[in-house]
């Protein structure tokens, strides 16, 4: 189908022509009931969406356009195991890994995945459990203190995302993470460990993504080298992959190796064994807590009218933008200092599912696709780049995203940062006009007055959505992460593409495959002039190694 033909994307467009110049500060104004309309609570979490360039029907329209596109339907599809990802030829179900022991069956090729999910599960749980309590320990008998994991992209952002969120959950085992070639990373993680008393874990779906199995391998070295034999790296290198094969040919036994799924893609896999070092980090009883607040979302997207439903209103908000208004990025903003990584997190999800130019049928899409998803930590954010939000040429979007409780207790520091975040929202919304900077300059002279005072005019009417979390802990960031997972495949639905696939990631792997021997034999000197000059600049760098 082409969603700009249905009769809901022409009411929208119409709607987007009648309503482009309203202001919300008037909206506010003449609605004493907005924020009343216009936001969801659920138990742990709320989204006031008020501050956005909408009314009524406009939030009418956007939900029948997700009816129109079929959303009920290829909901029920997902959810059912049906093979979404056509591409790839595999079902879509992070949501079953969130299920509870007793979930109705879901079916992939005729078995049930629910009792095969949880016995994956509970071994990872069983493990981390044993490291946490010293049942586990190394090769001569002394209790782990370090946990490495190693992987890249979906094999790594999940996890090292929600580690850090739960800062004050963690126990007593410091967790490390290593993606990047750069051997700045692993370099830095291996000076501060004992080997001795270090579990290695090789996070691969695949087992094949060259960055992390050059860490791996850099990692079995170093193990090696700190007097330890090929024995002992069988009891200290654990791995998280579906090819056992491949993790047993590196040397870790069958029974160390925690599966992965292929109908869970690798950016959806936090909720599976990938979780692998946040069940370290926190233990088993707050991991099962993560993925009953996953859950719970999945519950509340799954059964909650559209008009109320917080992924669907979170999506349709991003389209209205994306589409309508065609702006072309979204910027995600944590007022925490521990979910600095989320929006590093969410570039992952959001632009390697959305970031398509052909529909799932293989034909060119009918409209723009997913936006630019940047972000930063507030409040430093406010001193980088939030100017170009407030008085910059283009519309950004903006996620708020704001704990209403800090463990820390130091000083007035977290009512501090709330502050900021609902004044950036406000002020993103009401701008200010020429008379207020007016009057507010009114003390100097005219001539410079009338110079200073439209710099300092805000346009307002600049969107925002505010999500509140009442306390960041392991249910609610599950909860976060289900919203932002279930808001992508929404938008996927709208957009007619396969959100589940990531084509686009490959043709660099293959041309650094080939470049990397030129380095240093070599070089062939069939690239463009660019390409060739730079791989001549990096050969004279190393003329004398
Ligand atoms: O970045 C591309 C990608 O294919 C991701 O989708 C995936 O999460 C990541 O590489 C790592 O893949 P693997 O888990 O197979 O090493």
């Amino acid at each position: 189908m082409d969603i700009t033909a249905t009769s809901a994307w022409q009411l929208l467009q119409e709607k987007w022509q009648q309503t482009a110049a309203m202001h919300m500060r008037q909206q506010f104004e003449s609605e004493p009931q907005r924020f009343a309309d216009m936001h969801i609570a659920l138990p742990g979490m709320m989204l006031d969406f008020s501050k956005n360039r909408i009314d009524g029907e406009t939030i009418d329209l956007l939900c029948r356009l997700a009816a129109e596109a079929g959303l009920p339907e290829k909901t029920r599809t997902m959810r059912s195991g049906e093979k979404i990802n056509v591409s790839e030829n595999r079902a879509v179900l992070h949501t079953a890994l969130r299920l509870p022991t007793d979930a109705a069956p879901v079916y992939v090729d005729g078995e049930n995945v629910v009792p095969l999910l949880h016995r994956e599960l509970e071994r990872a749980l069983a493990f981390a459990d044993s490291l946490l309590d010293g049942r586990f320990t190394g090769a001569t008998g002394k209790r782990i203190t370090d946990f490495v994991h190693i992987g890249i992209g979906g094999s790594d952002l999940g996890p090292q995302v929600a580690v850090q969120a739960l800062h004050p959950y963690c126990r007593n085992i410091r967790v490390h993470f290593v993606s990047n070639s750069d051997d700045a990373n692993i370099a830095q993680v291996l000076g501060r460990l004992n080997a001795e008393t270090t579990v290695f874990c090789i996070a691969s779906k695949s087992f094949g993504t060259p960055e992390t199995l050059l860490n791996a391998h850099a990692a079995r070295d170093w193990f090696r080298t700190q007097g330890h034999s090929e024995a002992d790296v069988a009891r200290h290198f654990v791995a998280i992959s579906s090819e056992v094969a491949a993790a047993h040919q590196f040397g870790i036994e069958a029974d160390k190796v925690f599966a992965m799924f292929d109908w869970v893609g690798g950016r959806y896999s936090v909720w599976s064994a990938i979780g692998l070092p946040l069940m370290v980090a926190i233990g088993s009883e707050a991991f099962r807590s993560f993925l009953s607040g996953g859950h719970a979302m999945d519950e509340h997207f799954f059964n909650t009218p559209y008009r109320r439903n917080m992924p669907v209103i979170m999506a349709m908000l991003g389209v209205w933008y994306n589409n309508f208004y065609h702006a072309g990025g979204h910027t995600v903003v944590p007022y925490s200092h521990n979910l600095r990584r989320f929006p590093a997190y969410l570039q992952q999800l959001d632009m390697e599912s959305n970031g398509k130019s052909r529909k799932i049928n293989g034909e060119p899409v009918d409209c723009d696709t997913g936006p630019l998803i940047f972000g930063e930590e507030g409040v430093n954010c406010q001193h980088a780049y939030f100017q170009l939000l407030h008085q910059g040429t283009r519309l950004v979007p903006a996620d708020f995203i704001v704990p209403m409780s800090s463990p820390y207790r130091i000083g007035r520091q977290h009512r501090f940062t709330v502050a900021n975040a609902f004044a950036q929202a406000e002020a993103l919304m009401r701008g200010k006009t020429l008379d207020e900077a007016l009057l507010e300059l009114a003390s100097l002279p005219a001539a410079e007055r009338e110079m200073l005072a439209p710099q300092k005019v805000f346009p307002g009417n600049r969107p925002s959505n505010m999500i509140l979390v009442d306390d960041l802990n392991p249910y609610t960031l599950g909860m976060l992460i289900a919203l932002y997972e279930h808001k992508v495949f929404v938008q996927g639905v709208i957009w007619g593409i396969n959100s589940f696939d990531q084509w686009g990631v490959e043709y660099g792997k293959v041309l650094a495959k080939a470049i990397e021997p030129e380095l240093s034999g070599e070089p062939c000197g069939k690239h463009d002039s660019s390409t060739n000059g730079l791989i001549d600049y990096y050969r004279r760098c190393h003329q004398s190694d």
